[in-house]
Order: C-alpha cells, then sequence, then structure tokens
C-alpha cells in the first residue's frame, strides 16, 4: 500500500517523501511540475536510495488521476499540490480558485471513487488573517485575507463538510507558519522561480551576491525592533510533522486540524543577524514601506499537535539559516530548471499524463 502525495516533487513536498521514504512506506508522486522540478525527486531518491513513482500530471486531469488510482493500492494522500504565492493569486484570482479548489475536488471525488478516505491537507497559517492576539490556536477565528488564502480556506470548509456527510473519512488539516531551511545534506531546499516573495530565500541571495539588497518591508510594526514577527519552522521539522499526522490519520477516523509552527517568533531583523551570523555574509538591506496585506506578528500555538500526534519542532533558528545558506551555496541556480518545464506558462494547460520512474 502506498502513499500518493500530490506536489511531491515541491518544497515542503520532496522534504516530505524524503521522511515517509526513512519511514518505510512506498511513496507515490503526482506533480505537473509548473511550480517545481523533478531534480528535487531525484535528490529525495538519492538521498534515501529508494525508488519513487512519478506522475507528471495535474489534478486537472481527471483521466489521469483515475489512471493513478486504478494502478496503484493507494492507502492515503498527503496534497500538497496548488498555487501559494499570495501576491500572484491577487493577480490571477480565477486561475487559483480553479487550480487550487477544482483541483482538490477532483482529488477527494476520485479518492471516494475509489474508496481512499485518509487525507492529509497542507493548509497554511495565512488562514487566520490579522490575529487579535498571540500566540495563535487552531479555535481562532478564521479570515483570509487573499486569493490564495482564501483557497485554503474553502478547501478546509469543503473537507468539513466531506467528514461530515460520510464519517468514514480520515481528514487531517496541517497549517504551516512559515517553512523555511533545507535538508542537512545540502541536496535539496527551497527553489523559488524568478525573485524570491519570501524572506529567506531573498536574503540567500542577497548573501551569495545574486541581488543587491533586501528590501525590509517596514519598521513601524508594533514589535521589538518594529520589523514583522513571524514563526520560522524548519522545513525537516515540518516534513517530520507530516509522518506523525499520517500515523495518527491511519488509525482515527475524525477531521482533526494542527498549527505546525514552533510557538515562538521572530522579526526580520534577527533573521537577518542570524543569517550573517551562520552565512559569514553581511546583508546589505534598505528600509521601505509596508507590504500590503501583511501582519505585524503571527505565531502558533504548537501545543496540540504536540499532545495528539506527540510532535514538536527540534530545529532552532540558527540550524535553519545554517541548513538554507547550505543548500544555497551547494547549488546556486538552484535545481537548474529542466528545459522542458520552462515551456509551460502560468496560468498552466493541463500536462499530458506519463508516468517515470526516476532512478
Ligand atoms: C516574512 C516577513 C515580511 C520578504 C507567506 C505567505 C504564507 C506562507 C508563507 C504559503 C514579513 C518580511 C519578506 C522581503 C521583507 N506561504 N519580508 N522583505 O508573508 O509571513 O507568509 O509565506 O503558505 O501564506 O503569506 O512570509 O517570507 O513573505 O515574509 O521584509 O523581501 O519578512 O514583511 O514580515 P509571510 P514572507
Amino acid at each position: 500500500m502506498a502513499i500518493l502525495v500530490t506536489g511531491g516533487a515541491g518544497y515542503i513536498g520532496s522534504h516530505t517523501i524524503v521522511e515517509l521514504l526513512n519511514e518505510g512506506f512506498e511513496v507515490i508522486v503526482i506533480d505537473n511540475f509548473t511550480n517545481s522540478n523533478p531534480e528535487s525527486i531525484n535528490r529525495a531518491i538519492q538521498i534515501t536510495g529508494r525508488e519513487i513513482k512519478v506522475y507528471n500530471t495535474s489534478l486537472l486531469d481527471s483521466e489521469g488521476l483515475e489512471d493513478v488510482f486504478l494502478h496503484n493500492k493507494i492507502q492515503a494522500v498527503i496534497h500538497f499540490a496548488g498555487f501559494k504565492a499570495v501576491g500572484e493569486s491577487v493577480l490571477f484570482p480565477l486561475e487559483y480558485y480553479h487550480n487550487n479548489v477544482s483541483g482538490t475536488l477532483l482529488l477527494c471525488q476520485t479518492m471516494q471513487r475509489h474508496n481512499v478516505k485518509n487525507l492529509i491537507f497542507s493548509s497554511s497559517a495565512t488562514v487566520y488573517g490579522a490575529p487579535d492576539k498571540v500566540p495563535i490556536s487552531e479555535d481562532f477565528p478564521l479570515n483570509a485575507t487573499n486569493p490564495y488564502g482564501r483557497t485554503k480556506l474553502m478547501i478546509e470548509e469543503i473537507l468539513t463538510d466531506l467528514y461530515q456527510s460520510d464519517n468514514s473519512w480520515s481528514i487531517t488539516i496541517l497549517r504551516y507558519f512559515n517553512p523555511i531551511g533545507a535538508h542537512e545534506s545540502g541536496k535539496m531546499g527551497e527553489d523559488p522561480a524568478g525573485i524570491p516573495n519570501n524572506l529567506i530565500p531573498y536574503i540567500s541571495k542577497v548573501a551569495i551576491g545574486e541581488l543587491k539588497e533586501l528590501q525590509i518591508f517596514g519598521v513601524d510594526y508594533p514589535t521589538k525592533d518594529g520589523t514583522g514577527v513571524r514563526d520560522y519552522i524548519h522545513v525537516v521539522d515540518l516534513a517530520k510533522g507530516h509522518v506523525k499526522a499520517l500515523n495518527q490519520n491511519m488509525i482515527l477516523k475524525g477531521i482533526n486540524t494542527y498549527n505546525l509552527g514552533t510557538g515562538r517568533g521572530y522579526s526580520v531583523l534577527e533573521i537577518v543577524k542570524a543569517f550573517e551570523k551562520v552565512s559569514g555574509r553581511s546583508i546589505n538591506y534598505k528600509i521601505t514601506e509596508r507590504r500590503p496585506g501583511d501582519v505585524a506578528v503571527s505565531f502558533a500555538n504548537p501545543e496540540k499537535a504536540k499532545k495528539e500526534l506527540n510532535w514538536e519542532a527540534e530545529r532552532g533558528i540558527d540550524q535553519m539559516c545554517a541548513d538554507a545558506w547550505h543548500w544555497q551555496t551547494n547549488n546556486p541556480n538552484g535545481y537548474e530548471k529542466a528545459p522542458q518545464i520552462m515551456e509551460q506558462e502560468f496560468p498552466f494547460v493541463s500536462s499530458n499524463e506519463r508516468e517515470i520512474f526516476l532512478k
């Protein structure tokens, strides 16, 4: 019986398949490589020495999706596949709703048809919007403030309705805070296309000299140094959280939601200082206006996951920055985007399904 990982070639997906393989699970990946590169799967194979079956298809390709379930015995699904850039979602809302929400609907309908009812869903702390207080617990009010966040919120509601309609489902919703860092091997990491939106990959490219300086979006927030505070969590801790969630999901029925964060917030300036310390490089920066849509402070109350999943983050901010820097210095051009993938423009068209084994 295999674990199907949608979006398994992505940043969090690829780190999660390494932990699944290390735990002895058989892994099948669906990915259309619009936001990822098959090389990340090759790296997962190099790290673990295990085989991975990969289907290069989109969740919107209902025949391709049906094929995957017809030809494989699937025990559970971990669903990462989706567009995830906040700014882009404001520019292309229809593509975000179609890709993220319709893709999830097709996935769940296919799972239902094949009586596969164990699902882990990749959600985000962005569903909380600007919290009234911190730390943030799972029962806080939900208030997504952009199309990307609203796709996550809509999918959470769809999955709640699905469980209400059929209690034989086991659904786990994981709300990530700010995943950063990379696998300790330096073989895998975050490989954003173009100019990074997120803080760490941007700082990393300034440190390596590819980008001139960091723009710090606002120093007038009500925080210790005026810059935004976030709950940064090592991507490997996040990946291990998925394995713990899967183990619980496969023995319990029901729908459960967990924050995956460290419970500690760091400001932008603290992150800059930590990165300078581990890289030995100075990070040039300039202060600019606040970025629209940013919240001042966000960090998790991680107690529920600790108690019910027997999981907590173990890696500290210095290791997160050191592992991110190790990945950057080992892979200055990321995974070297394969030419055939660059043909697909955003919004992508669904690709032809083809099964590939990556050795
Ligand atoms: C972190 C802090 C910025 C870049 C986003 C998505 C969220 C999730 C994680 C998908 C903030 C500041 C950043 C820069 C800066 N993604 N910053 N200069 O916005 O907390 O969360 O990524 O699920 O949904 O919203 O992460 O890394 O963009 O920003 O000053 O060039 O760094 O203002 O305070 P964010 P981020």
